[in-house]
């Protein structure tokens, strides 16, 4: 199968600490790739190196068969990588169509030129969230959930072949994690490739086909969701060492 995306020996430095060392990781087309790993692991710094908010000192990052190394994000983005922010912050004048829009006026192949477009494709994506009755509301009126759903709703409003999901279920309930259990398989069926970081195991159980994990900085496994699970190495990094 066709690799959408590869990083080798990616690096991330901040000041002394070493955020991310040396990372290596495939992600093929079509596929749902699994993000785990304790807080600090260096996650978030891992999504921002392929999207371009961050720049690494060190590797290469192949999207489609071409280096990206040094593209800013926006180009990133014309090229088809999407995200989500693990910490929202929408444009807090604006309405939730209007922040959603933003997506589709940035996103693959430049975006889309009409407004009038866009905001159709925005409606669209927040109605596919659940979030259809909000669109005239004010974004920051919107609560922590709402907020979530309106990150998802932006980055698929960029059209993306390549979705970067970093938490986005992070403080939903049970029902809620289902929901976006259930959107974020059908974004797949669009055929849309995902990496998706998430603490919530369920739904890395049911959307992975392949994880990895990261603990200080380093993979050190990776493989499908009932090896990664079971492996001694991930068992530690989340518990800690048993004590003799
Ligand atoms: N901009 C930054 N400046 C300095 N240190 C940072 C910065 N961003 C992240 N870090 C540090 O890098 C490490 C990895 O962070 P992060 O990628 O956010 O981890 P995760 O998303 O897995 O919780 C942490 O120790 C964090 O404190
Ligand atoms: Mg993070």
């Amino acid at each position: 199968m066709e690799n959408i995306l590869e990083a080798s020996g990616l690096t991330k430095r901040f000041h002394g600490l070493v955020a991310v060392h040396d990372v290596s990781v495939q992600l093929r087309r079509g596929e749902i790739l699994g993000l785990i790993g304790p807080n600090g692991a260096g996650k978030t710094t891992l999504v921002d190196m392929v999207n371009g908010t961050l720049e690494p000192n060190a590797g290469d990052l192949v999207f489609e068969g071409r280096s990206v190394r040094g593209l800013p994000a926006y180009r990133r983005a014309h090229l088809g990588i999407g995200r989500t922010f693990q910490i929202m912050k929408p444009f807090p004048g604006m309405s939730v169509l209007e922040n959603a829009s933003i997506g589709a006026l940035f996103g693959t192949n430049g975006g889309e030129r009409s407004i009038g477009r866009a905001r159709e494709q925005a409606r669209e994506c927040l109605a596919f969230v659940g979030l259809g009755r909000r669109i005239a509301q004010r974004a920051d009126a919107l609560g922590g959930p709402d907020r979530k759903r309106l990150e998802l709703a932006r980055a698929l409003a960029m059209r993306p072949r390549l979705l970067l999901l970093d938490e986005v279920m992070a403080g939903l309930n049970h029902v809620e994690i289902e929901e976006v259990i259930e959107d974020i398989k059908k974004v797949r069926d669009q055929g849309i490739s995902i990496l998706v970081i998430e603490h919530v195991m369920k739904a890395i159980t049911s959307l992975s086909d392949r994880v990895f994990v990261l603990h200080h900085g380093e993979k050190i496994v990776e493989g499908s969701c009932g090896e990664v699970l079971r492996d001694p190495r991930v068992v530690e990094a989340y518990l800690g060492r048993r004590r003799r």
